[in-house]
């Protein structure tokens, strides 16, 4: 009934300890079946009395088996509701796991960045550095905020370079725009059951403020931002926004529209979340400073992420709150601990102090730029009047309007992944309804100029 492998790297008597407890759980071997004698089971596997006697051993001091004087060991009753699940129980690999991720020629998703631009070995250097001189802080969980280092970094950084004006007691280093939701959504839940979205807008957000049982409001977004007239009259009491480059259309918000929206804010306790993901990477013009800056003591608060110019692996992001939400904030999360390992943290930090991030976003807006113009470029060549571009000059991606196409975006994103081409559906955005016109978002960080050219020239025929 049971078999012992000698070339498995598992001790013997733990084989037949497993196999005898998985006949025991699956029901096998029912309760009160006396087992053979050591002796005989030893006989049976040609195993040593010992192997057997350390698997009946522990099994009995694990309540798995009874004995009877002079009679042997016999199986325990269990509670079958209650009892730990089988090993066989456990789900199968192909139960949860998504398939291999397929490799593309030409990739267009638009969170993907340049491959080689991670700057390993100053971030090497950062790191060995920060090691250096942080080994007894390692000792110690830090700061559930973050450390205080980087945040200073961040808020000079802010100030300079986005015009945010906080201090960094206000920052909280956060593991990604996903945590800093989670956080807002807890922190606001006792006041507010209403939220805001654009729409067609960045689709995270909704699902973590559902995850918390807000209801989402999804509000139309013009090319001057999130319809402010719209979210009036909606019954939402924070609204989350892109206001200096609307994810997907890229559109700006004007300063009349901030303003506005501040003093939606400002009347009756409402809150803006301003995620200013990649304001760094604007590749005409001045940049827009952020929203926040507009006023500094209103209810906004304030998102940024190192997971545009750096690395998403990282899982580095920032959060400026409001005063009015720190006291909750601290009383609530004063018990957590840091959800980013101190010595990234650390080594940001001192990538930020010697200079290197702002050289780096410097570098990263130039090879951005120069494939974002090839971008248009290609689209020029191959689709011609064919095809209006929309949200250009900035970030990682445009969006493409096709109004002469009869295929929508399924067939579209079907035929392209055929001919090795990866599309992200631009429908994801939407919480309502579908573009009128077939739309796809094209993201151009990840591929070279050569991949950019000979997937527009390829997509042009398909569509
Ligand atoms: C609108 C928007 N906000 C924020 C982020 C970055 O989020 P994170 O800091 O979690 O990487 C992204 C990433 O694609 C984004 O599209």
């Amino acid at each position: 009934m049971f078999i012992l492998n000698n070339s498995d790297s598992v001790p013997l008597y733990k084989q037949l300890y497993n196999q005898i407890r998985e006949h025991i759980l699956s029901g096998k071997l029912p309760a009160d079946t006396r087992l053979p004698s050591v002796r005989d089971m030893a006989i049976e596997l040609s195993a040593s009395r010992n192997t057997v006697d350390g698997a009946y051993q522990e099994l009995y001091a694990e309540g798995y088996l009874y004995s009877k004087p002079r009679s042997g060991y016999f199986v325990s009753a269990l509670d079958q509701d209650v009892a730990p699940q089988t090993l066989s129980g456990k789900p199968s690999k192909n139960d949860y796991l998504p398939g291999p991720p397929s490799n593309f020629a030409y990739d267009f998703h638009p969170a993907r960045l340049h491959p080689e631009s991670f700057p390993t070995e100053l971030w090497r250097k950062c790191f060995v550095e920060s090691l250096r001189r942080n080994s007894q802080q390692l000792v110690q969980y830090g700061d559930p905020q973050g450390d205080w280092g980087l945040r200073c970094s961040i808020q000079s950084y802010l100030e300079r370079s986005r015009g945010v004006l906080c201090d960094p007691d206000q920052i909280i280093i956060c593991a990604g725009l996903q945590q800093s939701l989670d956080i807002v959504a807890n922190i606001l839940k006792e006041s507010h059951s209403v939220v805001a979205v654009e729409d067609p807008g960045y689709h995270l957000p909704r699902f973590v403020f559902q995850n918390h049982s807000y209801t989402i409001v999804p509000v139309p977004v013009e090319p001057d931002g999130i319809d402010l007239n719209h979210l009036k009259a909606s019954n939402s009491t924070i609204a989350y926004v892109t206001p200096s480059h609307q994810l997907p259309l890229g559109y700006v918000m004007p300063v009349a529209n901030r303003l506005a929206l501040i003093e939606w804010a400002a009347s009756g306790g409402k809150y803006i979340i301003e995620d200013d993901y990649d304001s760094e990477l604007r590749y005409h013009g001045k940049p827009i400073p952020s929203l926040q800056g507009l006023r500094p003591t209103g209810n906004i608060i304030y998102s940024g992420t190192f997971s545009k110019i750096l690395s998403p692996a990282l899982r580095l992001s920032y959060m400026v709150l409001p005063y009015s939400l720190l006291a909750t904030y601290r009383q609530r999360y004063q018990t957590y601990f840091p959800s980013v390992s101190l010595l990234e943290q650390r080594t940001m930090a001192h990538f930020m102090e010697q200079g290197h991030w702002e050289r780096h976003i410097r570098r990263m807006r130039m090879i951005y730029r120069k494939k974002h113009d090839i971008l248009l470029q290609s689209i020029e060549t191959h689709f011609g009047k064919r095809a209006v571009v929309i949200g250009h000059g900035a970030g990682l991606h445009v969006v493409l309007m096709l109004p002469d196409t009869s295929l929508s975006e399924v067939e579209i994103i079907g035929r392209a992944q055929q001919k090795g081409i990866r599309l992200f559906p631009f429908s994801d955005f939407h919480v309502t309804g579908q573009p009128e016109t077939t739309t796809l978002m094209l993201g151009f960080g990840g591929m070279n100029s050569i991949k950019i050219e000979g997937g527009i020239s390829i997509l042009s025929q398909i569509c």
